[in-house]
């Protein structure tokens, strides 16, 4: 039943299983000791998913994704009396499945763990490729580690009681990949946009397989991020200022910001100025309650971001869909195309 399987430059490799119930993480665990950490709402919303299991419930949000909340779980893991071979399960988004990853990579030098990825996002992107961590004051992901996780499942059933928004969030990132990746999937998306609003269940497991596909390729050609697993970021540059200024989902800021990279890419003439009307179109579809324009505050905080790495930005730019390009590039260019 495994759906996909991708290695990486470690010894280690991850199961991924799409389709598989929830509770299959009960099976993989074999006779393994289990614990699991989840938070308040899912705990809520799926009792049978916890019952009879040690659980360790976080608060929900990204405010508690903290080294604070990293010592509360490793004081009731100690409480658990959990050890180096239990294992440790996230049942959650990609904020539980980021806390879990840290912690089985520091409790006592390292357990392993796997996921249950409970967001459309957490399908399609957080749970994969073995990036973990916390915040650190007000920087994102500050701390952390690439570890890979033994397994992950994705239920795509639970994304039924998903708010709508944190749906759209992993929809922002499903056209990420299908830009960087795939006219077909560009059109898939075109033509199934009631579908995939209506959660039927082939569509979208069509769809995750297929970015969990895209994904572990790139994780397995650049594990440790060091090239080609930046093409991930494209749209983030820009869209990591919208998500902070307007308050609104990590993946609904990365499709806006998508957009405004692609109009960078056309005023520094790397793509044919068509490939706007593509995006638009297809963020409009599925995003189309957030209007932002860039405004003097966006380019403002990206100005402060940027004062931590220099002049210069490894921008990725689109060419054209499916070819991404990493350059090395002046950061007061950027500036310039965004404001023109
Ligand atoms: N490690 C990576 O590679 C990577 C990649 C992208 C994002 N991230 C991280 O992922 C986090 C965002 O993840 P997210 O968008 O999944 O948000 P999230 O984990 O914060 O979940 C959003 C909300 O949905 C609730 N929820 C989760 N599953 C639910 C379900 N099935 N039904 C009802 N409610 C549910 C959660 O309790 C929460 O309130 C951020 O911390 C981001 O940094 C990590």
């Amino acid at each position: 039943m495994i759906v996909k399987n991708y290695k990486v430059k470690t010894s280690s490799s991850t199961n991924i299983y799409v389709n598989a119930d929830y509770n299959y993480y009960k099976e993989l665990a074999q006779e393994r000791e289990l614990v699991v950490i989840t938070d308040d709402v899912l705990y809520a919303l799926y009792p049978d998913a916890f019952e009879n299991q040690k659980c360790i419930v976080i608060k929900s949000g990204e405010e508690n994704k903290t080294l604070k909340t990293v010592e509360k779980i490793i004081e009731q893991l100690v409480e658990f009396e959990a050890d180096r071979r239990t294992l440790i399960i996230g049942f959650g988004g990609g904020m539980v499945c980021d806390i879990t990853g840290f912690v089985a990579g520091i409790f006592m030098r390292g357990a392993s763990f796997g996921f249950v990825a409970t967001t459309l996002l957490a399908q399609v992107d957080a749970a994969i490729g073995g990036k973990n961590g916390v915040n650190f004051n007000n920087y994102k992901n500050y701390i952390g580690s690439i570890i890979q996780p033994e397994f992950v499942i994705c239920d795509a059933r639970v994304l039924k009681t998903l708010p709508e928004d944190d749906y759209k969030s992993g929809l922002g990132e499903v056209i990420k990949y299908a830009l960087i990746s795939d006219m077909d999937l560009v059109e898939y998306l075109n033509e199934n946009v009631e579908n995939i609003f209506n959660q039927v269940p082939e569509v979208l497991s069509f769809i995750i397989k297929k970015c969990i596909g895209i994904k572990a390729k790139i994780v397995e050609d650049d594990t440790n991020d060091f090239g080609l697993r930046h093409i991930l970021n494209f749209g983030h540059t820009i869209g990591h200022s919208i998500e902070i200024i307007e308050n609104i989902p990590h993946g609904i800021a990365v499709a806006k910001g998508i957009v405004e990279e692609i109009k960078i890419s056309v005023k520094l003439e790397y793509a044919d100025k068509s490939l706007i009307e593509i995006a638009e179109n297809l963020v409009s579809k599925f995003i189309s309650d957030y209007k932002c324009e860039i405004r003097q505050e966006h380019i403002d905080l990206l100005v402060k971001d940027k004062k931590k790495t220099g002049d210069m930005i490894n921008f990725v730019f689109l060419t054209n869909i499916g070819e991404p390009l990493i350059v090395k590039t002046e950061f007061k260019d950027i500036i310039k195309a965004l404001k023109s």
